[in-house]
């Protein structure tokens, strides 16, 4: 039987191939939620791990699942514009064109918190992080729950986001009650985090939603200098707790190499013979047009250059796919910055811890 969080759980795993083949499943999941269980499901970016927001006892359930720090609160996804004017404070007048443009999408707005939210989904911030899901199964399952739902990416702290319900299943299992199968997730890095509750807003994480679109409703947005960093970010300039914390990471260690394509391909090839001369296994996050380069490594590629959108569709799946392979050390290739290339950049950085060799 489906109980409330709980160590050692039986991980009920449920596939989803339609909101309406799967409204069953999604009202079983539903149910869990309000009794205050722990449920993954598919967002159009990454798994996300649900509980109800309202309900404290189930957030710090939440963070214990998943190992989270608590000060990083986990972003509120609700199904209905109307659950921001319920649970926010304060919804400036920029936030009405955003929503409109961007939502059901992947940008997740701050915004000034409200009392009706306990502590706990906030971490103890003065402000929230909503989003609406562009995704059926997600949006049905918090409107099944009625309440909005409190979710993190589904993976354990520290390690790559979910692309796969495999992926949850992996980092997860035994620890939450359910999850809600809906194969691959579309766009495959997390949302675009926009902080509205300052002037002028700042975008505080990259993601599915580029800064160039941001910028053409939001001309005087800025990005937050860590989003383009090189460095890690001290706690005194972090505006998101989740900007100081370890992310992304497989278990090899990663050494990202950057700079143009001839160069950044040399270097890596330079930098594999050694590590392999040294006696160890070496790892190359390549993509089409380069993986044929190197020798003597295990070589995967994140996709073809030519398309930004699946190399993000990809990291996350591969990053993970080096854990089951012996190697020692993973070289990864850099892509553009442009759209979603920043968000790759900025997922590829952390995921090295700043280990950065420019070619
Ligand atoms: O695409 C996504 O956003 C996925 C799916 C499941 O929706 N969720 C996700 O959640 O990536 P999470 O918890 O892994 O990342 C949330 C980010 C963290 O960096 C956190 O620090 C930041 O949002 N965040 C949450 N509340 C915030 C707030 N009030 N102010 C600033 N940053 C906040
Ligand atoms: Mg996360």
């Amino acid at each position: 039987m489906l109980t409330v969080q709980n160590l050692n759980l039986k991980t009920l795993v449920l596939p989803v191939n339609s909101v309406v083949s799967g409204f069953e499943q999604i009202q079983v999941a539903a149910r869990v939620i309000q009794r205050g269980g722990l449920v993954a499901f598919p967002t159009e970016t990454v798994y996300g791990l649900g509980a109800n927001a309202l309900d404290s006892v189930a957030v710090l359930a939440l963070f214990k699942a998943k190992n989270r720090p608590l000060d990083n609160p986990p972003i509120l996804h609700v199904s209905d514009v109307n659950q921001v004017y319920q649970f926010v404070g304060e919804v400036p007048r920029n936030a009405g064109v955003l929503m409109r443009q961007f939502w059901p999408g992947p940008l997740t707005l701050v915004f000034k918190r409200s009392e009706a939210l306990p502590k706990e989904s906030t971490a103890g911030l003065d402000t929230v992080a909503v989003r609406m899901p562009n995704h059926s199964v997600a949006l049905a399952l918090i409107k099944q729950s009625g309440v909005p739902i409190a979710a993190p990416s589904a993976n354990l702290s520290g390690n790559p986001s979910p692309t796969l319900a495999q992926h949850v299943y992996d980092d997860l299992a035994g620890k939450i009650d359910v999850i809600l199968d809906g194969g691959s997730t579309s766009i495959g890095v997390e949302s675009t985090v926009l902080d509205l509750s300052v002037n002028p807003p700042v975008l505080l994480r990259p993601g599915g939603v580029s800064f160039e679109a941001i910028r053409a409703v939001l001309p005087d947005v800025v990005l937050h200098p860590f989003v383009i960093s090189e460095q890690e970010v001290t706690v005194k300039q972090a505006r998101s707790p989740g900007m100081m914390h370890k992310h992304y990471a497989p278990n090899a260690e990663v050494i990202l190499v950057e700079g143009n394509l001839s160069e950044m391909i040399n270097k890596i090839i330079d930098l594999s013979e050694q590590y392999i001369c040294e006696g160890k296994k070496v790892g190359v996050l390549a993509t089409d047009e380069t993986r044929n380069k190197y020798f003597g490594c295990t070589v995967k590629s994140m996709g073809s250059r030519s398309n930004l959108n699946l190399i993000a569709g990809n990291l996350f799946k591969e990053l993970r796919a080096f854990n089951i392979t012996s190697v020692d050390v993973i070289l990864a290739e850099s892509v553009p910055l442009d759209g979603i290339g920043l968000a790759v950049m900025n997922r590829l950085r952390k995921a090295s811890g700043y280990n950065i060799i420019k070619a």
